[in-house]
């Protein structure tokens, strides 16, 4: 069976503690609150151990024991009581209601449980038997009366004794804790003296000037490379940092001065302020700063202060607060700001005449970038010219290559024309021959007679021949500088007698004449017979083309034109294929039926107007119409 404990206890949270304790070693545990609900409990049942409080509301744990001992149906209960053992008086009163044990608060768990253990092995006490007369004793002035038998006063002086041995223990156990915590402390101090000496040494001999100032923002170190400025470090102590400042530059790094201009602003990381007097720390603390410092001024004889060295020296900045513990707070406060200042005016120096190195150099590069485009461009004039050149060349190249076709075709004409001059001429006599023998036949024969058809066919074709013969001869007394006198004409007069030339073919074959000549178009000096074959030429051919048309037109225009005139014949005929256009002009070419043709009309013409400087040029399209245009000058030169 296990052991019950009943613990009295008012604060639960203890109660719960110790019976956690107990529980998890076997015992079984009860709990009352105070002295009264105990001694109830008791009643109903008795436990084997009571471990009580002293001070209880209601009934207290002297109170409690007092009740338990002098009731004989309970005093064989043991009982221990818990103390603070403030009070030496507590051992009496302990003694007075004959509590049998004493455990100092806060238990120790070992102790407590050693000793649980211990009572609850030894044999019951027999009270009863030993309880004795009261025993009176006085301690600090006051009487009390002691009944406890000699057995339970040695159990509670015992156990008053052992819990004293072991608060005791447990004092020395934390005094040699704290003896080698001490030396520890020492070793810390000692440690912290060596690296501070070795830090002092390094900050005293860094070539920039460290500083330290407090909140007020006055120095209160600075090492020797304050020397720079013409300071020693104990000019500056206790002064304000202002002193080496450009005063022009103290509003705008001065911690007051500048929060005051940016209340209520917010700032990033990136526009944050840059301040001497720093309270920031880690990433937002001040890196960078560039602020000018003035350098210390002295008198000179003439009562002057002037400048010592350089007046101004630019420096960089970098700043952070320096914050501590208060003893009697976890808050940290704010200490000072502890800062590195380098002196950047050489850097500065050369960034500027780097700067003024660059510009000279933009400039430079401008220069020549000018002169390229200049260059460039001249080039490409030049190239311009070359392309230019290159395309005159071509031209003439084709000019030359037309020349040369003209002449190989001027010569073959020339050859041409010598050969028929001479063929024409030797048929021409032999020609008149027949055609005078032909005719005296023909007069010497009755109509009727059928010799006499044949005769006339015989005629016609003789007339034919010597119209071509002459046609010949024309054209290569043409080629040969034509014969004709030059005179000036009006080309109406001359259109008028083709046109009665051709009446009697006009009217059969319906076809309409249409004239259109500018009043303003002047004479021209012309070979009139000539020019009147030309127009002969053109007539015909255009007539020849409209043969199968049932639209029959021609169209005459002449106008005056740039020193020359200009006469069109136009037809709405069959039109000349593509094919045969270039050829037209060659000589002996025709599409007409055998007989009809010779192909030299257009050839003849072009002589003709070559011999009159002029130009002749046509636009055919075949279905649709042909237009011949003439160029003629005004005057010869
Ligand atoms: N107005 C035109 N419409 C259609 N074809 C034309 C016209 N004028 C000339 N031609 C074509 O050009 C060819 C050459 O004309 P060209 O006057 O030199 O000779 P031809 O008329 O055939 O013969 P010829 O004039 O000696 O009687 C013609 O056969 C014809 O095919
Ligand atoms: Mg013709």
């Amino acid at each position: 069976m296990k052991n019950q404990i009943l613990i009295v206890e008012d604060s639960r949270t203890q109660a719960e503690f110790l019976k956690l304790l107990l529980e998890e070693n076997d015992y079984k545990v009860a709990i009352a609150l105070n002295g009264k609900e105990a001694l109830d409990l008791v009643r109903r049942r008795k436990p084997h151990l009571i471990i009580s409080d002293i001070n209880m509301p209601v009934m207290d744990g002297f109170e409690l024991c007092h009740r338990i001992k002098f009731d004989v149906g309970l005093m064989e209960i043991p009982v221990m009581l818990l103390t603070s053992f403030s009070d030496p008086s507590d051992v009496i009163r302990g003694l007075e209601v004959m509590a049998d044990y004493y455990l100092t608060k806060p238990c120790n768990e070992v102790y407590l449980l050693s000793k649980v253990r211990s009572i609850l092995s030894a044999p019951a006490p027999q009270h009863r038997e030993e309880i004795q007369k009261g025993l009176e004793i006085t301690f600090e002035g006051k009487d009390h009366t002691i009944y406890t038998n000699r057995r339970q006063m040695l159990n509670l002086l015992l156990s008053t004794y052992e819990n004293a041995a072991e608060t005791n223990r447990q004092l020395r156990e934390a005094q040699s804790e704290s003896e080698a915590l001490n030396k520890q402390l020492k070793l810390k101090i000692y440690e912290l003296k060596v690296s501070e000496e070795r830090f002092r040494s390094l900050v005293l001999t860094v070539p920039d000037i460290v500083y330290r100032i407090d909140q007020e923002g006055s120095f209160t170190f600075l090492n020797s490379a304050i020397e720079q400025l013409g300071y020693a470090p104990e000019d500056l102590i206790g002064e304000h940092f202002s002193k080496i400042i450009n005063p022009a530059d103290v509003d705008k790094i001065s911690l007051s001065a500048v929060t005051k201009k940016y209340k209520g602003k917010k700032t990033g990381p990136k526009d944050s302020l840059k301040l001497f007097d720093e309270r920031r720390t880690g990433d937002r603390k001040t890196s960078g700063l560039e602020v000018k410092l003035v350098t210390k001024r002295r008198k000179i004889k003439t009562g002057v202060i002037e400048p010592l060295g350089e007046e101004m020296i630019v420096a960089e900045v970098n700043s952070t607060g320096m914050w501590g513990g208060s003893p009697d707070s976890n808050r940290s406060v704010f200490i000072g700001t502890v800062g590195v200042i380098r002196d950047i005016t050489d850097r500065k120096k050369l960034e500027n005449g780097l700067r003024k190195a660059r510009n000279g150099l933009e400039i430079k590069v401008s220069e020549k970038t000018q002169n390229l485009f200049k260059i460039n461009k001249d080039l490409r004039h030049e190239v311009e010219g070359h392309k230019r050149t290159t395309d005159e060349l071509r031209l003439r190249e084709t000019e030359l290559l037309e020349a040369q076709a003209q002449l190989i075709q001027t010569e073959k004409i020339g050859a041409l024309g010598t050969m028929t001059a001479g063929i024409a001429h030797e048929l021409n006599n032999p020609m008149m021959g027949m055609l005078n023998f032909t005719q005296y036949c023909i007069r010497h024969t009755e109509e009727k007679d059928k010799r006499y058809a044949i005769l006339k066919d015989t005629e016609r074709e003789i007339k034919r021949c010597a119209s071509i013969v002459q046609n010949l001869l024309t054209f290569s007394r043409i080629e040969k500088e034509g014969e004709e006198k030059l005179q000036k004409m009006s080309m109406t007069p001359l259109f008028e007698r083709v046109l009665r030339l051709l009446a009697f073919r006009i009217e059969k074959e319906n076809v309409s004449i249409s004239q259109h000549v500018d009043e303003r178009t002047p004479d021209i000096m012309m070979k009139v017979s000539n020019l009147q074959q030309v127009v002969l030429n053109l007539l015909g051919n255009a007539l020849d083309a409209l043969k199968e048309n049932d639209k029959k037109e021609i169209r005459i225009g002449v106008r005056p034109e740039n020193g020359s005139i200009q006469v069109i014949v136009s037809d709405s005929g069959c039109g000349i294929p593509p094919e045969i256009l270039p050829r037209i002009f060659d000589p002996f070419l025709t599409t007409k039926p055998i007989g009809e043709g010779t192909g030299l009309g257009l050839s003849v013409t072009r002589s003709i107007i070559k011999d009159h400087k002029g130009e002749i040029t046509c636009k055919s399209e075949v279905g649709v119409g042909t237009e011949f245009i003439l160029l003629l000058p005004i005057e010869h030169k």
